[in-house]
């Protein structure tokens, strides 16, 4: 995908079914991109929103909006899509997605605890992402490392048997 700055919005671009609001022109013709890259296909959709969520990180309505009116289908369509399966996200990332397993093994050994550590090392809650874009809380289900439990993964690295008094000590070797 082409390096356009996509985590940055500013007032609509507008485009002819009013689609794109708040997002950059530029923004807009990524997307219409992807989308004709695929041939404007429905059958597509889920292939369309793999990509376009490669390139913007996440998937906010704005940008479902202008994906439906290339396929010239429903927004709700896009939007059942999108919310049905977990891989795909409404929610803005962080440069350091923080994801921990609760999962029933990690659950049982504390994964409880090293949310509330994070939630207050970062000061922000599950969902969210800290005001310098660099970390980001998710939960998510057993990712299939139990013997390691608690798990918790920082973008594609998995930290196992996690202290939640370590978490300031893990965090840091993120720069
Ligand atoms: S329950 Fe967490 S890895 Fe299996």
């Amino acid at each position: 995908m082409d390096s356009v700055n996509y985590n940055e919005r500013e007032a609509p671009a507008g485009s002819s079914n009013g689609a794109g609001a708040g997002l950059k022109a530029c923004q807009v013709q990524a997307i219409k991109n992807i989308c004709q890259s695929f041939h404007n296909d429905e059958g597509e959709l889920i292939n369309i929103l793999h990509k376009t969520q490669e390139a913007f990180g996440y998937l906010p309505p704005e940008v479902q909006a202008v994906v439906a009116g290339e396929l010239r289908i429903p927004a709700a369509k896009v939007y059942g899509i999108v919310t049905f399966y977990t891989f795909f996200t409404m929610q803005p990332k962080g440069k350091y997605p923080i994801s921990v397993c609760l999962g029933t093994a990690c659950y049982v050994r504390g994964s409880e605890k090293i949310v509330e550590a994070l939630k207050k090392e970062l000061d922000i809650d599950i969902g969210g992402i800290t005001p310098d874009g660099k970390f980001s809380i998710d939960s998510l289900r057993c990712v299939g490392a139990c013997g390691l439990a608690p798990v918790m993964l920082i973008g594609d690295r998995v930290h196992g048997r996690v202290d939640a008094l370590h978490i300031k000590d893990i965090l840091a070797q993120y720069p």
